[in-house]
């Protein structure tokens, strides 16, 4: 079974904005594998320019905003590749992408560590972020899977969340909730 960080990455658009948003990078040995669905940005971009950012956020609600519509988390350059990280990461990866193998659904780049940092201890595990992390993976398989499933997995999330939440999980959790309540108000 693959190694998967869930992370968040950024490529370069052609009008020299960045792109960015959540992704899963796959390890394989020292190297990561970028897996983006068609149609993705992220596709052309590393065609054109082939090095993405990756960085771990410190506060879940930029995944869960990502999500959202709210995008707008400061980023700052990257040390070593013309690229962004988000300014308030407990680290950061520049990956150069070597290899492509392209696929209808799925292609894969496979990507090279060119610098890494971190730059805050790691200080412990929080459930309530690991539980705002599924929630935002369930609310991006809404048309996937059956609805019990997702009500159930929330059901059980939601103890984490209760538990152990701080006021920005309490924040992203509320914007996920509403992104599956709208999701199923739209069918
Ligand atoms: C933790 C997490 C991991 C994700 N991993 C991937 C991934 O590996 N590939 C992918 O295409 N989408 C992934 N997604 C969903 C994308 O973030 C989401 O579909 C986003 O809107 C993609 O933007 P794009 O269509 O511009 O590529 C992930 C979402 C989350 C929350």
């Amino acid at each position: 079974m693959p190694f998967i960080l869930e992370t968040i990455v950024a490529t370069k658009n052609t009008d020299g904005s960045f792109h960015v948003r959540p992704y899963g990078l796959h390890r394989d040995g020292d190297d990561w594998i970028f897996l983006p669905f068609r149609p993705s940005p992220a596709i052309e971009n590393l065609a054109r320019h082939p090095f993405l950012v990756v960085s771990a956020p410190s506060d879940v609600r930029v995944i869960a905003g990502f999500l959202t519509g709210r995008g707008d988390w400061p980023t700052v350059p990257a040390d070593r590749v013309d690229g962004v990280r988000l300014a308030d990461t407990t680290g950061h990866m520049e990956l150069e992408a070597v290899s492509f193998e392209d696929h209808e659904q799925r292609p894969r780049f496979r990507c090279r560590v060119v610098h890494q940092v971190a730059h805050r201890p790691f200080l412990g595990f929080n459930r309530a972020q690991a539980a705002v992390l599924e929630a935002a993976i369930l609310s991006t398989r809404l048309g996937m899977l059956p609805a019990e499933k997702v009500d159930s997995e929330i059901t059980y999330l939601r103890i984490a969340i209760e538990k152990c939440a701080g006021p920005e999980e309490l924040e992203a959790w509320s914007w996920l909730m509403q992104r599956i309540e709208d999701y199923r108000n739209a069918q």
